[in-house]
């Protein structure tokens, strides 16, 4: 089978690591620029913005399968005129992906389905929402209604605070959608299944960590770190999350019209009164794919064309019980701004460590140098057989990175240890 992997940062080289571990794979052809999925399958240029390159590609290297690992194309809609080409897709089509692309939509779609979720409104008149939120008071959560790579959500506990981010989404645009949310309190987990319309597989629990800084401070980012499986989600709480939010979300798609194909990453808050949803994203957490990867027996391919073909009832995800993390070593003064090119040592060397996997998030080779090319950098990963083993071992590893110009937390999985 040939498959074409779109997406180039830790959460597809950790794809391709499993994808290539499947004796069905022909040829994995990768996009260029990391040097982690160069090692693993054939660079191709390829302009993904525009689906006849990509139908192309596929018709002219006799392409399988093709695997969308990040959420902006799916949402733009590259799904769809691949599938009406006759090529299989792994990731839902664009009505589908509207579960991540418009919180509104999710909102809309929890309330036909009856899913436990935070009670909200939505304004595209700034007045409006101002209004709205002195009449709730703080805490509260303001919402941009669409992509925002992670930066579109404030959990504000002043009023100042929400009126300021709703001031700072229409000073951005005139006419933003605004969702306003009641708060959750609970334990975070996030919950990943394949879907292919009908079937829901899960597919593991992970837990992120979002803020860039030790003790959950300092701005948001796209995940520093993430260990998975999630101590909070027992298998009683996992059988729940099933039942009364991603099966019916699933069914109401089905319902429109609009069935969903593809991973379904659920980020639930663990409340008094179960499991509610926060959101949906339509691809796979980048970290937690990280660590879902390295716990994952079942052949990654085979599940990957079954979600796509619409074929997945009989098939089985299959877990190691061993837990996963992953450290995030980022680039000083990310999520702001950072400097590139600068080296990173002794990659080779932890990666032999025991336990140890490393993907590249954002590096390039230049010569026999490894260089930081971007924010996220680095994902050291580890396997235990507890999750106090993966932790020593991923910090181990960190710990035999030489890279003066990066930084991680400390404390990733911490809660986890904790839990137990
Ligand atoms: P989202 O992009 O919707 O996942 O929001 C980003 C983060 O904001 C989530 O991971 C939560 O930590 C937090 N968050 C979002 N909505 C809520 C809510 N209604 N109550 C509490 N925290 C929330
Ligand atoms: N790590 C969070 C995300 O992928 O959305």
């Amino acid at each position: 089978m040939n498959v074409l992997l779109i997406g180039n940062g830790g959460r597809e080289h950790a794809l391709a690591h499993a994808i290539t571990r499947s004796p069905r794979l022909g040829t994995l052809f990768v996009p260029r620029g990391n040097p982690g999925l160069a090692a693993l399958g054939r660079e191709v240029a390829l302009n993904i913005g525009t689906a006849e390159d990509v139908i192309g590609f596929c018709r002219d290297h006799a392409v399988d399968l093709v695997v969308v690992g990040p959420e902006a194309p799916l949402v733009a809609g590259l799904a769809d005129p691949l599938a009406a080409a006759g090529i299989a897709v792994f990731g839902p089509s664009k009505a589908a992906a509207a579960l991540e692309g418009s919180k509104d939509f999710t909102k809309t779609i929890a309330q036909a389905a009856g899913v436990p979720t935070a009670a909200h409104a939505t304004f595209t008149d700034a007045a409006a929402a101002l209004a709205h939120v002195r009449d709730k008071g703080a805490p509260i959560v303001v919402k941009y209604d669409g992509l925002m790579a992670g930066k579109g959500v404030t959990v504000a506990s002043t009023l100042a605070e929400a009126e300021a981010a709703i001031r700072a989404l229409h000073a951005n645009e005139a006419d933003a959608r605004i969702v306003i949310e009641e708060m959750l309190v609970g334990e975070e987990a996030s919950l990943f299944c394949l879907v292919d319309g009908e079937t829901v597989l899960p597919f593991g629990s992970a837990q992120d960590h979002k803020r860039a800084f030790d003790g959950d401070r300092g701005p948001n980012t796209g995940g520093m770190g993430a260990y998975s499986p999630a101590p909070v989600m027992t298998p009683a709480m996992e059988r729940r999350a099933l039942d009364e939010i991603v099966i019916p979300t699933m069914r109401e798609m089905v319902r429109r019209g609009t069935p969903y194909r593809g991973v379904i990453f659920a980020g639930l808050m663990i409340t008094a009164e179960g499991p509610k949803l926060i959101e949906y994203n339509c691809r796979f957490g980048d970290p937690e794919c990280q660590v879902l990867m390295l716990r994952l027996e079942s052949d990654l391919l085979d599940l990957l064309e079954a979600t796509a073909r619409g074929s997945l009832a009989g098939h089985r995800v299959t877990l190691r019980p061993d837990a996963a993390v992953t450290i995030v070593l980022a680039s000083q003064g990310y999520p702001g701004e950072y400097a590139k090119g600068s080296e990173i040592r002794g990659v080779e060397t932890a990666s032999a460590m025991p336990g140890v996997t490393i993907f590249h998030a954002g590096t390039r080779r230049e010569g026999g140098r490894l260089l930081a090319a971007g924010g996220r950098v680095l994902n050291v990963s580890a396997v235990g057989a507890d999750l106090a083993e993966a932790v020593s071992r991923a910090y181990a590893a960190v710990d035999a990175i030489d890279w003066p110009e990066g930084f991680c937390r400390r404390d990733i999985a911490a809660r986890g240890l904790i839990a137990r």
